[in-house]
């Protein structure tokens, strides 16, 4: 047979029986890429391979030669990082980083060859929500001077979620990772129920709980609108 042929023919099997296994994890983590096998072939001719969009690096070349094991980790970047358990044929990454997500193909090459794929989604840890009064911002009228504002760094998969008690009240997400997200409470009139702020990523969460004292009846608050409520009065005697 014509190698080119053989390729082929090779390429068209691994595609066939190919089913993607979906793994989302946090950055800075060890992970291992289970395999659910038990009793990988003592002699086996073992290959892991790796890309963000194609697995096409080759990162694990583990094959016994002579009676000799002798495994390889060809790529510079994941050298130091990998482990290779020839017994299940999983592999383990230490210190997992935001750029190794993509594609990971495990080869097993015995009489014949088996391919299994694993997609890695890596997500930092979200930071803890902000919530800050509103009004103070803007021109404070007094039915407006409690309005809580959440906000959170954006990053992948991250969505910001108002609560009150166990119920999710609203919610935002947004695609575009260099912009902050923001989430009003918008409730006219909170009262001192229980709200908390979360964001979440699949793999991470961090809540931040309203103090509606804290936040709107301050002392210090209060003095701000004493004040504003003085100067109206005296741009009306003023009139
Ligand atoms: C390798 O995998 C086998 C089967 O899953 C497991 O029993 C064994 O403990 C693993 N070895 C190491 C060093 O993790
Ligand atoms: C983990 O990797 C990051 C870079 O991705 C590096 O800055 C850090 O020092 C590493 N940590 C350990 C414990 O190796
Ligand atoms: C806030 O609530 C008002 C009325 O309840 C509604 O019209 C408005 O669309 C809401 N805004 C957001 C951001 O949910
Ligand atoms: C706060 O509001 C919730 C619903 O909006 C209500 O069930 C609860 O009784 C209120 N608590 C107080 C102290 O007013
Ligand atoms: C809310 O903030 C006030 C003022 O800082 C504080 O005295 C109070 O203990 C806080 N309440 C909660 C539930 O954290
Ligand atoms: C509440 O008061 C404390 C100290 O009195 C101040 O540091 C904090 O910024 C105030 N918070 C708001 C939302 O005004």
């Amino acid at each position: 047979i014509h190698p080119a042929l053989l390729h082929l023919l090779y390429c068209l099997l691994c595609s066939a029986g190919e089913e993607v296994v979906r793994l989302q994890e946090l950055e800075g983590n060890t992970v291992t890429i289970h395999t659910g096998l038990t009793g990988v072939q003592s002699d086996a001719h073992i290959l892991w391979f790796y890309g963000p969009e194609n697995a096409d690096i080759k990162i694990v070349n583990s094959l016994v030669f002579k009676g000799e094991t002798n495994t390889d980790y060809p790529s510079e970047r994941f050298r130091d990082r990998l482990q290779l358990n020839r017994t299940s044929g999983s592999l383990t990454i230490r210190n997992i980083s935001r750029e190794d997500y993509g594609v990971y193909k495990l080869q097993i090459i015995t009489e014949r060859t088996s391919v299994w794929s694993f997609s890695v989604d890596i997500y930092a840890p979200v930071l803890k929500p902000v919530i800050r009064n509103q009004a103070e911002k803007h021109s404070v009228t007094l039915r407006e001077s409690c309005s809580p504002l959440c906000s959170v760094e954006n990053g992948k998969d991250l969505s910001l979620s108002w609560y009150e008690e166990k119920e999710r009240i609203s919610s935002i997400s947004s695609s575009d990772s260099s912009e902050r997200l923001y989430l009003p409470l918008n409730k006219t009139n909170p009262n001192y129920s229980t709200y908390t702020c979360v964001a979440a990523n699949p793999v991470s969460s961090q809540t931040t709980k309203l103090n509606i004292t804290e936040l709107c009846y301050n002392s210090t608050g209060k003095c701000y609108h004493y004040h504003l409520d003085l100067v109206f009065y005296l741009i009306l005697i003023e009139l």
